[in-house]
């Protein structure tokens, strides 16, 4: 449902509240940061969209082209021009109609922004009501009629008690904006241009505003890392219900943590306390509590109690048990039960690994490979020395150091000291008790 509006994303401040060295819009909900979570919905609507950057401007910039390639962006002055008014002093939207939309709003989605298109007014702006309205500007109201807007820095004691307050979002006609935004003052407490004056001053010229009553949980603003975890379980809310209704079985789902970017096939499970991130796909799987899994591919197997998955691990037809690790692996068809850490690992079909194996896949300087064949038994407590190839039908000895780069196919590998018992030691060492 693309329309003839134009975005604009105000994304340039920063954000001090935040207390961070990062800015505002690049701090990250469910993995993605909130100006991406904003980008992507307002890319369901229109073709003409334009982000307004200052703040750490290259990291803002080189972020959001590593997801988009189609978007304008576009530089404040913020050193001169500071406030959401200077923020668009520089904007040249292609439409009649502009959608000001704040870069702190990642819970914003294109249905929540319908209401804005039926532009019959100068100005559709948006309020909420809440019970603490504390960082948000104030709506003033006469008889439902749009007054003006006071910032919490700017107001008095008794418009300070207003609950009804300014969302943030805005449609407007493009002639507005192009003749309000020169005519701004910064003569207010922050001293900064606001974009919320021009409402007030297109009021007094007659202009029609019209205000649109929008919910909380869309049109949240993000100031705070309060407010960043309040909008985190917003968005983990969303992303679980959509699986779930795909046919995804979650259990104790509000212990779970999914990122946007994970995609799920078939029917799979996910017990309680799971943390799955990046671009993991996991299909006809059983992902058992408190397994956490990064970047990885997973079919038709099960993962955990307590198991680790990092990056580029692709794991099928296998079962991977409590507390193994596995790091840039391929697992096919193989059970690695418990305790391991199998990285940069190639593992072959029917092949089992024993309890406490460890590739040994780092010198301290480069990192090296272990390719393990089909069928290959490996005896509990191996360490397998990279880079190192063990081919098919191989037996590895329990508590064997494989050290030798190659095992050839059909062989024992065992590297053991002779085991030695002295009778009666304990007690000449501990005495009789
Ligand atoms: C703003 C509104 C307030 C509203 C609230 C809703 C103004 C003056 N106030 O306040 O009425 O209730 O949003 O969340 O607009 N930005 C720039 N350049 C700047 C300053 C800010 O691009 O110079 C961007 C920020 O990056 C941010 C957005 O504008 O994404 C809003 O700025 P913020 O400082 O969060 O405004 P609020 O104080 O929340
Ligand atoms: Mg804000």
């Amino acid at each position: 449902m693309k329309s003839d509006i134009s975005i604009v994303i105000l994304a340039a401040g920063k954000g001090s509240r935040m207390k961070s060295p990062k800015a505002k819009v690049l701090h990250t909900i469910s993995g993605k940061e909130m100006l991406y979570h904003i980008i992507k919905e307002s890319k369901k609507i229109s073709d003409d969209i334009s982000v307004v950057v200052a703040h750490q401007k290259e990291a803002v910039v080189a972020k959001m082209q590593s997801y988009f390639d189609d978007i304008h962006f576009v530089t404040q002055d913020a050193e001169n021009f500071p406030g959401t008014g200077g923020a668009m002093k520089n904007v040249a939207p292609k439409n009649d109609k502009v959608l000001v939309l704040n870069g702190d709003m990642p819970l914003i989605t294109a249905e929540s922004l319908g209401g804005f298109f039926t532009l019959e007014s100068d100005i559709i702006m948006s309020i909420f009501d809440l019970e603490n309205p504390d960082g948000y500007g104030r709506v003033i109201l006469d008889e439902n009629r749009v007054i003006k807007i006071v910032e919490q820095k700017d107001a008095t004691p008794s418009e300070l008690k207003t609950t009804t307050v300014n969302a943030g979002i805005y449609a407007f006609k493009k002639s507005v904006l192009e003749k309000y935004i020169p005519l701004l003052s910064n003569a207010n407490a922050q001293n900064e241009y606001y974009l919320t004056d021009v409402i007030s001053m297109a009021r007094e010229d007659g202009l029609k505003v019209s205000a649109l009553l929008v919910d909380e949980e869309h049109f949240k603003g993000i100031n705070s890392k309060l407010d960043l975890a309040r909008a985190e379980e917003i968005m983990q809310e969303r992303i679980k219900s959509a699986w779930m209704n795909a046919g995804v079985i979650m259990q104790l789902p509000q212990t779970i943590y999914i990122e946007e970017g994970v995609t799920f096939e078939g029917e799979s499970i996910v017990e309680n306390g799971c943390r799955i991130t990046g671009n993991t796909l996991i299909a006809s799987s059983h992902i058992k509590a408190h397994s956490v899994i990064e970047d990885s591919i997973v079919k038709d197997s099960d993962v955990g109690p307590l198991a680790h998955l990092r990056p580029a691990s692709h794991i099928e037809g296998t079962h991977i048990g409590n507390f193994v690790e596995v790091k840039k692996s391929s697992l096919k068809g193989v059970k690695a039960g418990h305790l391991s850490y199998l990285g940069d690992a190639i593992i072959d079909e029917g092949t089992n690994i024993g309890a406490g194996t460890i590739t040994c896949n780092y010198d301290g300087v480069k990192k090296y490979q272990t390719i393990i064949g089909k069928n290959v038994f490996v005896g509990s407590d191996t360490q397998l020395v990279a880079p190192v190839t063990i081919e098919d039908d191989v037996m590895i000895a329990a508590g064997t150091t494989v050290t030798s780069g190659k095992v050839e196919k059909g062989s024992l590998a065992i590297s053991r000291t002779k085991l030695k018992t002295i009778t009666d030691y304990y007690y000449r060492f501990f005495g009789k008790k």
